[in-house]
């Protein structure tokens, strides 16, 4: 598709606007105004305590359209039920996204017009949360973002400012034009998802574990998030996805075969069994030295014994066997962790395992990168560096699927 096709189709999207009960409800007034001046049909509804911040009056003369407050209403269900609701829109906007509502979507509650529809609908789901600066800080909100985003819902702010409740930090509603920022790159890569419809992927992720004797063992601190968050961003494209998952504590996510491994040489083997695919790309954090020979007892300790030398070997690699194997992905992609010299650090492992693309994750910037929601990637390939900022990881996942969607696509123009 063109891009003039693309922002043509743009023009005559159909959005539902989930308001939540915050302080923030009233900016949710100029969101609908801004989304109806892109020609955009919005639906509405709005949870019960939202009703005290903004009134249904306003909401339904702004989208011109009915109002949706209750689940259970004669006269909405024989009009649209919250199933059709569900299925009416292209994407779903959550703003303002309160600490509760996003509590009660994680726990996958359905006791209302919102969290019904939430749970029912397959669209896409953007969220903009708005809340205390301790609310967003406190590890209850910490985890339910993040399992949220494992779902593959995307999230727009908050930003960093002065709050209603008279402190200052995180927990601002992000200003409106962010969030159509948001919305518009939902709708493209909706828009674009045919794209990849008919590719295969291959994806690695997690950490290895190599058994030293029945208890004990060699591996690293990789979650597998990021490798799990290309997944969802590649089934949402419309591809089909294998993800070979070596430890990680993450749910299998839903509409991918994921086939668990343990060690580097099982996860060879069940890679070698998904070819051919059309792109391969190795997030998986792969130790690289196993013991020679596994004890097959555990190893006891000896009293006077101060020291116990293992012998270790090297474990084959993946991503560089896959980039030789005779039925080569079209595109192979690896990951490089480094903490020094990325740039060139990464370029170095893209001419050592033959691959197409390199993503060199800063484990030096901002802090930790294994096992955080966060990442700081470069796209190295052929044709450059493409230095990104710090995101969330479905943020960087789905950066690379549009690159991904260009690479397959190159007449799509979509970036
Ligand atoms: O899992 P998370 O907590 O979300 O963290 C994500 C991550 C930091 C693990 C991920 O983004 C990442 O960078 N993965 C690669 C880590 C790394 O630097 O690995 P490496 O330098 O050992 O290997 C480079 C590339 O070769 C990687 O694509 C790796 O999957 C691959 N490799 C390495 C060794 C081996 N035996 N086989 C391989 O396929």
């Amino acid at each position: 598709m063109s891009q003039i096709e693309s922002n043509k189709q743009l023009e005559s999207r159909r959005i539902l606007l989930i308001i939540g009960g915050g302080i923030a409800a009233y900016r949710s007034l100029d969101l609908i105004r801004r989304m109806r001046d892109r020609g955009w049909t919005v639906k509405t509804i709005l949870t019960r305590s939202a009703v005290e911040f903004v009134t249904p009056l306003s909401v339904a003369a702004l989208s011109e359209n009915t109002v949706h407050l209750e689940l259970l209403s004669l006269t909405e269900e024989s009009k649209m039920g919250h199933i059709e609701l569900a299925r009416w829109a292209e994407a779903i906007v959550v703003a303002p996204a309160t600490a509760n509502l996003m509590a009660r979507v994680a726990v996958g509650m359905a006791d209302d017009l919102a969290t019904t529809v939430l749970l029912a609908t397959n669209r896409p789901i953007l969220m903009a949360p708005s809340m205390n600066l301790e609310m967003w800080g406190n590890s209850a909100t910490r985890h339910n973002h993040a399992l949220l985003q494992g779902r593959g819902m995307e999230f727009v702010g908050p930003d960093s400012g002065d709050l209603a409740c008279g402190e200052y930090g995180a927990g601002r509603l992000a200003e409106v034009p962010e969030i159509i920022a948001a919305i518009d790159r939902i709708l493209h890569r909706h828009l674009t998802a045919s794209s990849l419809a008919h590719k295969r992927f291959l994806i690695t992720a997690g950490a290895t574990r190599e058994a030293i004797d029945p208890v004990r063992y060699i591996s690293n601190h990789s979650s597998g998030k990021q490798g799990y968050a290309l997944a969802l961003a590649l089934r949402n494209a419309g591809a089909e996805v294998i993800l070979v998952s070596g430890i990680t504590t993450l749910p299998a996510p839903a509409g991918i075969k994921t086939l668990a491994v343990t060690s580097a040489r099982e996860m060879l083997s069940a890679c070698l069994e998904q070819l051919p695919v059309d792109g391969a790309i190795c997030t998986a954090a792969v130790a690289d030295w196993r013991v020679a020979e596994a004890a097959p007892q555990k190893i006891k300790k000896i009293r006077d014994q101060q020291t116990l030398t293992l012998e270790l070997v090297q474990n084959p690699d993946i991503l560089a066997t896959l980039s030789h194997h005779p039925s080569r992905p079209d595109l192979v992609i690896g990951f490089a962790a480094e903490s020094e010299s990325l740039i060139a650090n990464a370029k170095i492992k893209l001419a050592a395992k033959g691959c197409d693309w390199i993503i060199a994750n800063d484990i030096a910037a901002n802090g930790a990168v294994f096992g955080s929601d966060y990442n700081q990637v470069a796209i190295i390939t052929a044709a450059g560096v493409e230095s990104l900022p710090q995101m969330t990881k479905l943020e960087v996942a789905n950066h690379i699927t549009q690159r991904i969607i260009s690479h397959f696509n190159p007449a799509g123009g979509v970036k």
